[in-house]
């Protein structure tokens, strides 16, 4: 076990050093973490009374504070987002190098997990930092935040709105927003960044930069025991061993196309809901096709070369698609994302071909 960090600083070096190893990246989280419990009160709790103190809005669930803080623990995605922040901050600053960012934090949650621990690796000069939860519990506990690490000098704004109609007062360089699930469940990341991502000037960055949904046939059972026997196989060198069928990417979401993908997508005849453009999905005709799964997988690239992908976070899990099952061959589906207040796949059986 490798010397466990103390404060904000030696979290942050940890955290972006490429050679720290797993073991010194979790301590740095858990320590990141235990700061921010002991300052605020707000412990991680993923659970948290099935989610109690949700908030259920218009475009998708805000997750409670507890939940929220919980995100944080996720550690490949904690560091693979505070490492392409980062570096999208020092690009960001060479494109704009005479004025500060203007930066967004939409769905910050209690701790600010994906910004803090990097504030202290910029001047006060260099950046104005907007802060923005629905839930104000998670706001106060930021401003206590930030009073406690010291960073007064800083130009930082808490704002409560839900970020699916937020209008911000000017433009912004940097948006950053992970309000998501694997498979884009539950979370209104989509509705956010249809949003949010009209609002960056000309050369701005959103983050996560792009989100990929693809359908696969996969045998989850095999592909866990895989993973069981090489704790650090990449996802790549499990596609190659396990067996899989790439079927169709099911959505696509990048940050300058969402908002036109949003104002086309239809209404569903409940009109409670609305959906983006469908695609037809066909199961190939394999003879051992009831040893498979169908199942969405999910890859997140955050900045440039700042990846997430299968099985390396939470929000990167594969989701098995139930309501395909049993599997048939040649068996033809209508796949949709649907938006409103639980986004989710939705898949419609079609007939025989
Ligand atoms: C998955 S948590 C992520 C917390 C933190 N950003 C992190 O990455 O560790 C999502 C946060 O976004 C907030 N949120 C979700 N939907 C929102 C919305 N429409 N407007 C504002 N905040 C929202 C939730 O309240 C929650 O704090």
């Amino acid at each position: 076990m490798g010397t466990v960090p103390v404060n904000l600083n030696t979290i942050s070096r940890t955290i972006l050093d490429e050679s720290s190893s797993p073991q010194a990246l979790r301590d740095a989280l858990d320590a990141f973490v235990l700061l921010c419990s002991e300052i605020t009160n707000i412990r991680p709790d993923r659970s948290f009374d099935a989610w109690a103190e949700d908030s259920l809005l218009e475009n998708g669930v805000a997750i409670n504070p507890q939940a929220a803080a919980q995100c944080a623990l996720d550690y490949e995605r904690s560091v693979v987002f505070l490492r392409g922040i980062y570096a999208a901050i020092n690009t960001l600053k060479l494109r704009f190098s005479d004025t500060p960012l203007e930066i967004l934090y939409a769905g910050c949650g209690p701790f600010a997990t994906l910004l803090l621990p990097l504030l202290g690796l910029f001047s006060p000069g260099e950046i104005k930092l907007y802060l923005m939860d629905f839930h104000q519990r998670s706001l106060d506990s930021v401003e206590l935040l930030l009073a406690d690490f010291g960073f007064c000098k800083y130009a930082t704004r808490t704002i409560k709105a839900d970020a699916c109609s937020y209008t911000h007062p000017g433009k912004l360089h940097l948006v950053i927003a992970e309000v998501m699930q694997k498979s884009l469940e539950q979370e209104p990341q989509f509705a956010v960044t249809a949003n949010l991502a009209p609002q960056l000037c000309s050369a701005g960055v959103f983050i996560p930069q792009f989100i990929d949904v693809s359908m696969y046939l996969s045998n989850l059972d095999q592909e866990k025991e895989l993973l069981g026997q090489a704790q650090d196989i990449d996802s790549d060198a499990l596609e190659k061993n396990a067996r899989r069928y790439r079927l169709k990417t099911v959505c696509t979401l990048i940050p300058d196309q969402a908002a036109g993908q949003m104002q086309r997508a239809k209404s569903s005849s409940d009109e409670l809901t609305f959906e983006l453009e469908p695609i037809t999905v066909r199961l190939p005709k394999i003879s051992d096709i009831g040893r498979f799964d169908a199942v969405l997988f999910t890859r997140i690239c955050v900045f440039g070369r700042y990846w997430l992908k299968d099985y390396e976070s939470q929000i990167t899990l594969p989701l098995k698609c139930h309501e395909l099952s049993p599997l048939a061959g040649g068996e033809r589906y209508r796949v949709c994302y649907q938006l409103g207040t639980y986004p989710r796949f939705v898949f419609e059986h079609l007939n025989r071909k």
